[in-house]
């Protein structure tokens, strides 16, 4: 399916994580061949947003501050595509999107392997106590064994809610241990889990099951806090939970009072309710939790990756082709002109 072309099409990042992901330096060319333009602004505004892609075809955006709202996609006249440079499109306002026939993208491949790699490294690190006792020793004390009970992975119970790709990568990468892995996920089949090794059961059965829960769903109504009180009632007693998925699907005051009484034993998390965690959050003074500050997609491999993606996503854009990222994919039968 072909979509209009622009005569001018300008393909404007609005904002990027600096160090982590700063463009490459081949977006300019590589949009150039595709017949565009490329430039890139840090934005810390929905009014530097609209200062700066105004006239853009593509807008992209990494972080996830909500800078594609309502308001802000309302006020861009020329849009016909919106690229969240990353796997999660939460933070941006697709209904409105997908009103205005705008096309709303991702980009889900370049970090697959990292997220998965980061949530078993959290997942290692709570069972172990790794920064624990790495914290005691640098203070000078002589732990003799960690600060708590551990587990034997092999044979334990792993359950993973959301089986999508990286979910589906960590069961991979788990099966060297040999846990039995369980997975919650409403949209997939149990011969598509099988083929990972997973079995798939209700949330409420992984809940009652798992030793160690990881999630991987993305943030959606549905999904918001999914993880609060009520469910946190159902863990197995000494519960490992990790969460390098979206911080919102955790409500953070159920999980602190959580940590505190034993329901769960750890947490690994590398997202937050709100992001970069306030300096005065509680969550900072908690012993059995592992923080990280959203870097589980990082690695100088997936950043490349990243751009290659965004640029192969506008690049199609720019040349009148529906790229294969779409997300709303029901704005292709009312594209705007
Ligand atoms: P994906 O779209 O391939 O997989 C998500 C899976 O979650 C799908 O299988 C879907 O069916 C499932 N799902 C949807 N609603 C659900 C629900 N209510 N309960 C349980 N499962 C549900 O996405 P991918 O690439 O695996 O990424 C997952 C999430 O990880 C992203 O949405 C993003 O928020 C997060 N992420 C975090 C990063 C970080 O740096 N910490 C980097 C990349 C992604």
């Amino acid at each position: 399916m072909n979509i209009p072309k622009d005569v001018d099409p300008q393909v404007v990042l609005v904002d990027f994580s600096r160090p982590l992901f700063e463009p490459v330096g081949f977006e300019a060319e590589r949009i150039a061949q595709a017949g565009g333009t490329w430039s890139q602004f840090e934005c810390r505004s929905e009014d530097q947003v609209l200062q700066v892609a105004r006239n853009a075809t593509v807008v992209v955006v990494q972080s996830v501050r909500p800078l594609l709202t309502r308001r802000v996609i309302e006020q861009l006249p020329r849009a016909r595509c919106l690229i969240r440079a990353g796997a999660g499109f939460d933070s941006i306002a697709v209904d409105a999107a997908t009103e205005r026939g705008m096309m709303v993208c991702n980009t889900p491949s370049y970090c697959v392997d990292e997220v998965a790699d980061h949530a078993i490294a959290l997942m290692l690190d709570c069972i172990r106590h790794v920064s624990r006792l790495d914290r005691a020793i640098h203070r000078g004390e002589q732990p003799v064994r960690g600060p708590g009970e551990t587990l034997r992975l092999h044979g334990s119970t792993v359950g993973i809610i959301g089986l999508g790709a990286i979910g589906r990568r960590v069961a991979q990468r788990l099966s060297g241990w040999e846990p039995r892995i369980l997975a919650f996920d409403p949209y997939c089949t149990p011969e598509r889990a099988a083929s990972v090794g997973a079995e798939l059961v209700s949330l409420e059965q992984l809940l009652r099951l798992a030793d160690v829960i990881t999630i991987h769903c993305p943030l959606t109504p549905e999904t918001e806090h999914l993880i609060n009180d009520r469910t946190l009632a159902m863990v197995k007693p000494g519960c490992i939970l990790v969460n390098d998925s979206r911080g919102a699907v955790i409500d953070e005051a159920a999980l602190l009072r959580a940590l505190g009484d034993g329901r769960l034993w750890a947490a690994g998390l590398d997202v937050f309710e709100r992001e970069p965690l306030p300096l005065d959050s509680p969550l900072r003074a908690v012993e059995n939790l592992v923080l990280t500050p959203h870097v589980a997609a990082y690695s100088p491999e997936a950043r490349i990756d990243l751009y290659a993606e965004i640029c192969e996503v506008a690049g199609d854009v720019v040349q009148g082709r529906v790229p294969r990222t779409v997300v709303n994919r029901q704005v292709l039968q009312h594209l705007r002109p």
